[in-house]
């Protein structure tokens, strides 16, 4: 028996799994502490201050000794002042997962994550910055956080029903009117469409040039099955199998405009979702790389080019820069991406590997991991081989947070760390770190 047994609420008291709750200070993960006789309560669709009835995630009596239980507020007791009108009605108690925080006001969601990367970069013993003056801020232009989703992944059931995935749960629920989501997105309507048989999800892209792209995807989907609905107008349409990617419009590709540069990228290949965001993110890595005239950069995680191109105009025709990526269709993408610029060639390879077996070194360093982030010995390498700076472009603040304490420990320290809300609603933050060496 554990020593709180005695403590603990009545089996038949649990049986239903609601508890009454004070919501305290944000956790990470889009969650929020409350305290159960002692212990940790990690809630799900509140805000801090306010009272709700929670129901807990797991069955409390097989899970006595864990040191925290999780759960979702089902009723408002006593609203918190962060508290608004759900922009996502389809989003609340036993809705779909991805939008939960719409229930908070946007200046408030800010102001949380604000909290809770600040908190993060505390534990993690970063010192060599002002933590308490990173902010999360908007998007240019963002005003509402509403359609500006442009990658919507959609589940599909065995009816062919098609919807999305619950918070913790292979449900597929419905998506309702989708605020989310880019217009030409909303507009395909394919909430309201019957998938073929076989359809176990459906990628749709809305680029900021060209048609929508439609993408359904089934081990054993016969591509002879798909009607495409009139819905679609003129978007394209491809189906992923086990062994294929069927192409029945279209070419599998998408087209993306950033300022003066375009981009070509795989239907459903990695793009920033943001509408904004690839605008914003490339804007802030000319500013901060400042790569040398003539010079060396490596573009670490580069998907399709972004970045790199960005750091091909700083370098010039008589400097290089490295374009690296894992994903082979990306890294073949890159370098069409990037053929007008000579000074730019592409390395399809594991980052870390690539790295490892650099024998000279490089004046800077554009990195944008998956949000597994960077990891401990990649950062150590590029400690000893930057001469001058990395720009660390992150989706993920618990590893970035990791990863900064990493290099700070091997002479290097933060010159400039900045958040943005690039996907509102949501607990996510993209952040940019900016490290330099240390003087002396
Ligand atoms: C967050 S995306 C960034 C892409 C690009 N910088 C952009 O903004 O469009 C991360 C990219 O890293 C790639 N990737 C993930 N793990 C990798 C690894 N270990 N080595 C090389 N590339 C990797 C993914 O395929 C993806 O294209």
């Amino acid at each position: 028996m554990s020593p709180d047994a005695d403590r603990m609420p009545s089996d038949a008291a649990l049986g239903d799994r609601l508890l009454t709750l004070t919501v305290g200070p944000p956790a990470a993960g889009g969650t929020f502490v409350a305290r159960h006789e002692g212990r940790v309560v990690f809630v799900r669709g509140t805000t801090p201050g306010e009272t709700v009835t929670a129901r807990l995630l797991e069955d409390p009596r097989e899970k006595r000794d864990a040191r925290f239980w999780r759960a979702e507020a089902l009723d408002v007791l006593e609203a918190g002042v962060d508290r608004v009108p759900s922009v996502w009605e389809e989003a609340g108690v036993d809705g779909v997962g991805g939008a939960e925080w719409a229930h908070i006001a946007l200046p408030a969601q800010r102001r949380i994550a604000s909290e809770v990367l600040q908190e993060l970069l505390r534990r993690a013993g970063v010192t060599s910055y002002p933590i308490e003056q990173v902010q999360v801020e908007p998007a240019p232009h963002d005003a509402d956080g509403l359609a500006w989703r442009t990658r919507v992944r959609y589940a599909v059931d065995a009816e062919g029903r098609v919807g999305m995935r619950g918070w913790r749960s292979h449900a597929v629920r419905p998506v309702g009117e989708d605020p989310l989501s880019a217009q030409s997105i909303r507009e395909l309507r394919l909430g309201e469409w019957t998938a073929p048989t076989g359809t176990e999800a459906i990628d749709a892209v809305a680029p900021s040039a060209g048609p929508a792209s439609v993408v359904l995807i089934g081990r054993e989907l016969d591509p002879d099955a798909v009607r495409i609905p009139e819905t679609w107008g003129d978007a394209d349409v491809a189906v992923r199998t086990a062994r294929e990617l069927v192409l029945l419009r279209g070419d599998g590709t998408v087209h993306e405009r950033v300022g003066e540069r375009m981009f070509t990228v795989g239907a459903t290949g990695f793009w920033q979702s943001h509408r904004r965001a690839a605008e914003l993110l490339s804007d802030v890595v000319e500013t901060t790389l400042r790569a040398p005239h003539g010079g060396s950069a490596w573009d670490l995680y580069g998907g399709v080019g972004l970045f790199g191109a960005v750091a091909a105009e700083q370098v010039g025709p008589d400097g290089s820069v490295v374009t690296v990526e894992g994903n082979r269709r990306a890294s073949q993408l890159a370098a069409e991406n990037l053929e007008h610029l000579p000074q730019a060639s592409t390395a399809t390879a594991d980052v870390t590997d690539w790295v490892r077996a650099r024998r000279g070194g490089v004046d800077v360093v554009v990195l944008d991991p998956p949000r597994n982030g960077a990891g401990t010995e990649l950062m150590g390498l590029l400690a000893r081989a930057v001469r001058q700076r990395i720009v660390y472009v992150s989706c993920e603040p618990s590893t970035l947070a990791r990863d900064l304490a990493a290099i700070e420990k091997q002479g290097w320290q933060i010159a400039d760390l900045r958040a943005f809300d690039l996907f509102p609603h949501t607990h996510h933050i993209e952040s940019v770190a900016v490290l330099e060496r240390t003087a002396g």
